[in-house]
């Protein structure tokens, strides 16, 4: 039987989302414990009792340091790792200029293997424990893609890309074709230890509406596979799909009309959607991921929490690397905020914790096995540390409560204040 283990430091965890009302929605224990054993978490609470209870385990005390779930990063392109902070005028430049010409490459297996070698060891470093992740239309990329966190033993969702129009010759695959690939990628990765399949058009402009209707159809063939893309993220894009689709009612129109709206789908930016597609997203079950570095960088616009909270939308936090410029939740977190500034609104610090653990977790349908930390859970969690640089430590001092300790880890935070990273119990930081 594998040995139990008690982390003991203070201990963070979500139920639910802080916006969503006065109750509180978390639990929090300055003096507390999580009980580890086989990679799923047995039991979570106040320390003092739980030791008493496991008298004997093996202790691995954190001291100051503060545990949370595994960050999840709701939409990110490994492909995109060697192009990060390439600048870029918009979206559209940025696709032409670095994205495609780098996205290239990924047909070779062996250069996929390392760049999604070196993308997962990232991910580990920054406390990102899952991500949902695009790869390039090779379906290489995505095989490469999840040999490496199968065998690392991760939960990970990703996809290759369909793209089958308005990309370079070397982007292009066919509609018929991304079946063929999509159905033996499904059957050989969906399920498969903890991977997930995502069914991934990279963005309305770059699929024909074959490709779309068929992506859509594979959707609703699989219910549980996951469906992700990109909507409504700048407006010189959300032109151009205007005049793609002239029969659509809105961007978010395509998508629904080819059956890809639905629990389970994510879709990156979410900018500039008018009420009719916020209520319709809400209704629909699917979720967007809020992108605040990769928006800023790019210049494509702030994304409107207040808004979507009123529709009752989902959304979840993500880097978006490389059109995000940091790895890091933390530093995602802090551009938030600043994007919530900007538009007179407000996010909490224990809120933008939520939007980077839980939030993920339950629009990916996966808050039954990660996202917070409770009995039966995989083991996927971090520690943050609350003197990681002088400042950090000085400042620190003067923060008598979880929310003002919370403010300056994301405020003050990246790699550095990642003390450890723990994948199914085992230490990868
Ligand atoms: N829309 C279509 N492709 C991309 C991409 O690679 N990055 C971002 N940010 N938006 C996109
Ligand atoms: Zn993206």
């Amino acid at each position: 039987m594998d040995a139990w283990t008690a982390h003991t430091g203070a201990l963070l965890s979500f139920r639910g989302d802080p916006g969503e009302g006065d109750a509180p929605t978390w639990d929090y224990w300055e003096h507390g414990a999580l009980i580890v054993a086989g990679g799923r978490i047995e039991a979570v609470g106040p320390g003092p009792e739980l030791l008493r209870a496991h008298a004997g385990i093996t202790v691995v005390d954190h001291g100051a340091g503060l545990i949370l779930p595994g960050f999840i990063d709701a939409h990110i392109h490994y492909p995109q790792t060697d192009m990060i902070a390439a600048g870029g005028r918009d979206l559209l430049d940025w696709l032409t200029r670095y994205a495609f010409p780098t996205e290239q490459a990924f047909g070779a297996a062996a250069h996929a293997a390392e760049v999604a070698e070196f993308f997962l060891d990232e991910l580990m470093r920054q406390g990102t424990t899952t991500a949902q992740v695009l790869g390039t239309v090779h379906a290489a990329s995505a095989e490469a893609f999840f040999q490496a966190a199968a065998r690392r033993r991760l939960r990970m969702i990703a996809g290759k890309s369909l793209m089958d129009r308005n990309a370079p010759a070397g982007l292009l695959d066919t509609a018929a074709d991304c079946e063929r690939e999509l159905r033996e990628l499904i059957g050989r990765w969906h399920g498969h230890g903890r991977l997930g399949y995502a069914i991934t058009p990279r963005f309305a402009p770059t699929s024909t509406p074959e490709q779309l209707a068929r992506a859509g159809a594979l959707a609703r063939e699989f219910p549980d596979v996951f469906v992700h893309s990109h909507l409504a993220e700048n407006v010189r894009e959300i032109e151009w799909v205007r005049e793609l689709f002239p029969g659509a009612r809105s961007y978010l129109d395509v998508y629904d009309g080819a059956g890809l709206l639905r629990e389970r789908a994510t879709y990156a930016h979410c900018i500039h959607l008018d009420a009719a597609d916020r209520i319709r997203m809400a209704a629909s079950g699917a979720g967007a991921a809020f992108c605040p570095t990769s928006n800023l960088y790019l210049g494509s616009g702030l994304f409107d929490l207040a808004a979507s909270d009123a529709a009752g939308m989902r959304f979840a936090l993500a880097t978006d690397v490389g059109g995000g410029t940091s790895f890091s939740m933390l530093a995602t977190m802090a551009e938030a905020w600043k994007v919530a500034q900007l538009q007179g609104q407000r996010l909490a610090p224990l809120r933008a914790f939520y939007l980077a653990t839980l939030a993920g977790a339950r629009q990916l349908g996966l808050a039954d096995r990660i996202g917070s930390l409770a009995p039966g859970l995989e083991a996927d969690f971090i520690v943050l540390d609350p003197e990681a640089t002088p400042l950090l430590a000085r400042r620190m001092r003067r923060a008598a409560t979880l929310s003002e300790r919370l403010m300056l880890w994301m405020m003050l935070g990246d790699d550095r204040a990642v003390a450890a990273t723990y994948i199914l119990g085992e230490r990868v930081k």
